[in-house]
């Protein structure tokens, strides 16, 4: 669904323009809407309806509290990658028990926490992380259930930094070492081998590479169950690509059929439980950034918007040349249009947002930075001391704030100036 579309010019969140939201609360703000999400949510919950599926929410995508209760409240799982994930995952209400812990550097604390806590699933990485799980459970007389992530080399082909199942990348345990790993794991005492998991990569937009991965873990499956090793669940991941220009991803239900179409050749295929850890496909089209165009102005023959969010609010483009589309939010404005580079204030060439748009801008309008609802918040920073932007939950007609501005003093509140007798 399209959550952001014009009405007599006006640009609106669901029922919201997003003037009346950069009047409230000022700018830049994000803003999500909250049937977007859900819409995107339903739609793996409908495409998997009578199957056994639990469908993950990366939390990395964007961990917004509001988010995390929204998704918990329809029956997500979610998937975490750290202690302080898990940590919001509760705080929103969320059930540990639907919570798989990913990532390839858990320490002991949050294993044990996540432990404690009663996690689904821990998926390791390595054989040093698997020995550690082990030792850690032991010592609170538990015993962890544990995936292998396995990286199956498939090429998701999709931009090298969010590319993840290849060899050469740092994740997941390698095809041909699998079995052997997952012996070991059967033989730790403090484990309970239970599934089986990969992750190839992120923005995938065609079907393909998720089946050739599926048949690499359905071969481990066969070569498990050959020794034994009985599975109760796959883990398929997450990175089903969403539309930022011109993509055309498949959809939603298109991906799961492909899935479960496959599953179902293999002889024992439907009677695994499958996981899905989407992010970007739930809350990716969710989202906007909406910012002020500050300066207009000219250098030599390139035209830059200086507007008032930046880099550090939305890394992707300086980080992966990734391509937002930029709308204006009122719209038939006497304007002229003209090409423009919409830059941020930070001290950085690389501080760009978006190059070469045709806009009809004039400095003080508002723009929004479309499809910035995952791994946009979520990879922002304080760089050049520039507090985040407030963020707003779109309900229909309300705009709720479900993260206040930060202020100046909060970024430097944790610091400390020297002591007298070190000053000197
Ligand atoms: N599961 C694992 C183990 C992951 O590493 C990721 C994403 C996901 C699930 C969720 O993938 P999604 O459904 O959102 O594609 N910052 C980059 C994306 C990095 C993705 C990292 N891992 C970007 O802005 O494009």
């Amino acid at each position: 669904m399209d959550a952001f579309r014009y009405r007599q010019q006006h640009l609106l969140a669901e029922d919201v323009a997003l003037a009346e939201i950069a009047e409230r609360f000022g700018t830049p703000t994000w803003v999500y809407s909250k049937a977007a999400i859900a819409s995107a949510f339903d739609e793996f919950a409908a495409a998997a309806a009578g199957r056994k599926v639990l469908v993950c929410y990366a939390l990395k995508a964007n961990s917004n509290l509001a988010i995390v209760d929204l998704l918990a409240r329809r029956g997500a799982g979610f998937d975490i990658v750290s202690g302080g994930e898990l940590e919001r995952v509760l705080a929103a209400g969320g059930d540990p028990s639907r919570v798989v812990f990913s990532g390839v550097g858990k320490q002991r604390a949050e294993m044990r926490r996540a432990l404690e806590a009663g996690v689904r699933c821990f998926n390791v990485e390595s054989e040093s992380e698997l020995r550690r799980l082990d030792e850690v459970a032991g010592s609170i007389g538990r015993r962890a259930p544990v995936s292998l992530r396995v990286n199956p080399d498939v090429d998701a082909g999709t931009h090298p930094y969010i590319s993840t199942g290849l060899r050469e990348n740092k994740f997941g345990i390698a095809h041909d070492e699998a079995l052997r790993v997952y012996r070991l794991a059967a033989s730790l005492p403090n484990l309970r081998v239970v599934g089986i998991d990969c992750h190839i990569g992120s923005q995938i937009t065609t079907i393909e590479p998720f089946l050739a991965a599926l048949d690499k873990v359905l071969e481990l499956v066969d070569a498990l169950a050959g020794e034994g090793i009985v599975l109760e669940h796959l883990d398929l991941g997450g990175g089903l690509g969403i539309r930022y220009d011109d993509e055309t991803p498949p959809s939603r239900a298109a991906l799961l059929q492909a899935v479960f179409g496959r599953l179902d050749r293999h002889p024992r295929g439907a009677g695994f439980e499958v996981l899905f850890e989407f992010g970007r496909s739930i809350v990716g089209n969710a989202g906007v950034l909406l910012t002020r165009v500050e300066y207009l102005k000219a250098n030599g023959d390139r035209r830059f918007a200086i507007v008032d969010a930046a880099m550090n609010d939305l890394m992707r483009p300086s980080l992966y040349e990734a391509w937002h589309d930029v709308l204006p939010v009122e719209q038939g404005l006497p304007r002229e249009a003209d090409t423009w580079d919409v830059v941020g204030p930070v001290c950085e060439s690389g501080d760009w947002l978006a190059r070469g748009r045709r806009l009809a801008i004039a400095e003080g309008d508002l723009l929004a930075i479309m499809s910035a609802g995952a791994y946009g918040m979520a990879m922002s920073s304080n760089y050049n001391t520039r507090p985040r932007g407030a963020e707003v939950l779109v309900d229909g007609d309300r705009a709720l704030l479900v993260r206040e501005r930060e202020r100046v003093e909060d970024l430097f509140a944790l610091e400390r100036r020297l002591p007298d007798d070190a000053a000197g």
